[in-house]
């Protein structure tokens, strides 16, 4: 083993996400087969919290994978993430059935706060952070904006989640496999006004849009589907998504970490301005990524209808940046 060990932080450690993630991150899933990781564990200091992330540290233990290099366990983002390389920012209340995720904006949005300040003077300065905890977008615009010295773009949120939501509905409406689909992206928040599009997507070199060749199913069924698939997974389970959302999670690291070859993955960045979205909002945009760094796919047509959905969700997003003016 000749790498040299990356820090990994994960908050909410103890948590349904964390448990389905930490031993993927530690297997060499999320940053290759030949990278050892010392993980750096984050969980609130209440002593049920902090007992659970000793059972699972045990178990990590337990493993004996010869990719772990280390575990620590934290109670406090200051020493959570200190030299962090990544920095995957879980820990958040969930919503139950039948609310929104916006409306977790006030109960989780002042710890994005203390945790982006945190990172912002411990952290190593090309920290990959990725938020996952809800309201993703606007959670990770708040990390971002509490940590100035860091650079805008090494703060991104979870669409992954909602990309592979959408692939995962072609392919069965196609009846194709969904490793074939090439170029589908979601735009904007993590939130039932995404916008999933496939109008430029392919399978194995055919035009997805060609294939299906139903608007009608677009419209009515695909984006609803897509876009209630968080709650439609509460409403079964009692719970929200854990080991899906972990998939994202591990998918979106990987390909920011190791690179795309020039695939298209949805991942949501600070806009710099492209497509009309107003710079710095967190938002959905198809990109690819290569040495560590990802870029946006640009010069894509917006036709009326995919303008009219774009502008929805970005309205929201707006929204949601105004009500945590307060936290910055
Ligand atoms: P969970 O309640 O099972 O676990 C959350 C954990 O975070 C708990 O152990 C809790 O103690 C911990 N925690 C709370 N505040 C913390 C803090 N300030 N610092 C460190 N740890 C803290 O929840 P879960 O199912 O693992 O979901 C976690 C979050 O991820 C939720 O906000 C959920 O809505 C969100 N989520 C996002 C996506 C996405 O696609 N972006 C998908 C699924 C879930
Ligand atoms: C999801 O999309 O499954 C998560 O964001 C959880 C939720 O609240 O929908």
């Amino acid at each position: 083993m000749s790498k040299k060990p990356v820090r990994v932080a994960v908050t909410g450690a103890a948590g349904q996400i964390g448990y389905a993630l930490l031993f993927r991150i530690a297997s060499g899933e999320m940053l290759g087969k030949d990278q050892p990781v010392i993980l750096q564990l984050l969980e609130i200091p209440d002593e049920k919290a902090q007992n659970a992330l000793k059972g699972v540290i045990m178990e990590l233990e337990d493993c004996a994978f010869p990719l772990l290099a280390g575990i620590e366990a934290h109670s406090d983002p200051m020493s959570a993430f200190k030299d962090t390389d990544y920095a995957l920012l879980v820990g958040s209340r969930p919503r139950g059935p039948g609310m929104e995720r916006s409306e977790l904006l006030s109960i989780n949005g002042a710890i994005f706060t203390a945790q982006g300040k945190a990172l912002n003077a411990v952290a190593s300065r090309n920290v990959k952070v990725l938020v996952v905890g809800n309201p993703a977008n606007t959670n990770a615009y708040i990390a971002m904006k509490s940590a100035p010295d860091l650079p805008a773009k090494n703060f991104t949120a979870m669409l992954r989640l909602d990309h592979n939501r959408a692939a995962s509905q072609i392919a069965a409406k196609t009846g194709k496999p969904v490793a074939g689909i090439e170029k589908l992206a979601v735009w904007g928040n993590h939130s039932p006004t995404m916008y999933a599009d496939y109008r430029f997507a392919t399978i194995d070199g055919q035009s997805v849009k060609a294939l299906i060749n139903d608007e009608e199913w677009n419209r009515t069924t695909f984006l609803p589907t897509v876009g209630k698939r968080g709650a439609a997974i509460i409403a079964a389970r009692g719970l929200s998504s854990a080991a899906s959302a972990a998939n994202a999670a591990i998918d979106h690291m990987r390909d920011w970490a190791l690179g795309t070859n020039g695939k298209w993955v949805t991942m949501g960045i600070p806009s710099g301005g492209e497509y009309g979205i107003p710079k710095d909002v967190m938002f959905g945009f198809p990109v690819t990524v290569e040495n560590g760094e990802y870029k946006i796919v640009e010069g894509l047509e917006i036709d009326e209808f995919s303008q009219a959905c774009i502008k929805k969700t970005l309205d929201e997003l707006l929204e949601e940046q105004n009500g945590v003016k307060h936290l910055l």
